[in-house]
C-alpha cells in the first residue's frame, strides 16, 4: 500500500484519538467516499453526515442506500429550516441562484451553511473531502486548518491526493460511489448546479457554471476569511 493512502489512515486515527468529537462532513462525491471507506472499516468514532439540501441528484441520495448496504452505516442527514427555503422561494422563485451571486450564495446559505453550523455544534473538529488540486480557490489547502469561524480544526486529509489517486484508492477497495461520475460529472453538487463537463475541462467547470471560477465557493470553506491556513502538520 503507498504512503499516500497510510499517511491519510493515519491522520484519520490522529483525529479519532486527540480531537474527539469530531464529525465528517461527507457530499457523496468521490473524494467523500474514500474517507468514509477508511473511517468505518477502521471502525473510528467519527460520525458521517450529510447537507441534504433538497436539491441533490437522486442519484447522490442513493449513495446513502449504498453506504447502507456495504458498510452498514447511516449517515446523518441535516435538512434546511423549511421556513427559510419557503421565503426565500416564495420572494425570489425556486431557481433564483442563477439570477445573480448573491442570490445563488443566499440559497447555499439558507441549504447548506446555517445546516453546517448546526452539525458542527458541539465538536472539536470536522473533517472535509477537499483537495488542492480541485480548485484556484484550493491551492494554499492544507491538512490542518484552524477554523475560527466555527471555532474549532478543520482537516483536509486529502489536500495531497490527486484525482487519479481517488479513483486508484476506489477501484483497489471496491468503494461504492456516485454513477453520475461515470457520466461526466467529476464533481457534484445540488442537481441545478450542477452540470457534466467535456473531456479535458476543469474538475469543476460543470458546478455554478455561468459564474466565474473565483466565486464558486458555497460559504462551507471560506466563512468570512477566517481560515487560517497551517503548512506544516505531518500526517
Ligand atoms: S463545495 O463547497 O464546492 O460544495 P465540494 O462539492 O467541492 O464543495 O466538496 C468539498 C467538501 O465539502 C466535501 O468533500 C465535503 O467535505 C464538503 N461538502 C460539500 N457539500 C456537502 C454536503 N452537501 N454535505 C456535507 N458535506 C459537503
Ligand atoms: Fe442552492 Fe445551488 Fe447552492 Fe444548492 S448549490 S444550495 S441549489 S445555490
Amino acid at each position: 500500500m503507498n504512503g499516500l493512502v497510510e499517511n491519510t489512515k493515519a491522520t484519520l486515527e490522529r483525529i479519532a484519538a486527540g480531537f474527539s468529537p469530531a464529525v465528517f462532513a461527507s457530499s457523496l462525491a468521490a473524494e467523500d467516499m474514500v474517507l468514509t471507506d477508511m473511517i468505518l472499516r477502521a471502525k473510528l468514532p467519527i460520525a458521517i453526515f450529510t447537507l441534504e439540501t433538497g436539491r441533490l441528484h437522486k442519484e447522490t441520495l442513493g449513495v446513502l442506500d449504498r453506504i447502507r448496504d456495504t458498510y452498514d452505516y447511516e449517515v446523518k442527514l441535516y435538512r434546511p429550516q423549511q421556513a427559510a427555503v419557503d421565503a426565500y422561494v416564495q420572494q425570489n422563485g425556486l431557481n433564483a441562484f442563477y439570477d445573480s451571486v448573491e442570490m445563488r450564495k443566499e440559497c447555499c446559505r439558507i441549504r447548506k451553511v446555517e445546516p453546517l453550523k448546526r452539525a458542527l455544534a458541539g465538536n472539536k473538529a470536522w473533517i472535509t473531502g477537499q483537495r488542492r488540486a480541485q480548485s484556484t480557490t484550493r491551492v494554499d489547502l492544507a491538512v490542518q486548518e484552524d477554523d475560527a469561524a466555527h471555532g474549532m480544526v478543520k482537516f483536509n486529509p486529502l489536500a495531497d491526493w490527486s484525482e487519479e489517486d481517488v479513483w486508484n484508492y476506489i477501484r483497489d477497495n471496491q468503494v461504492p460511489y456516485n454513477p453520475l461520475h461515470d457520466k461526466g460529472y467529476p464533481s457534484i453538487g445540488c442537481e441545478p448546479c450542477t452540470r457534466a463537463i467535456q473531456p479535458g475541462e476543469d474538475v469543476r467547470a460543470g458546478r455554478w457554471w455561468w459564474e466565474n471560477a473565483d466565486t464558486k465557493e458555497c460559504g462551507l470553506h471560506v466563512v468570512d476569511g477566517k481560515l487560517v491556513r497551517i503548512k506544516s502538520v505531518a500526517a
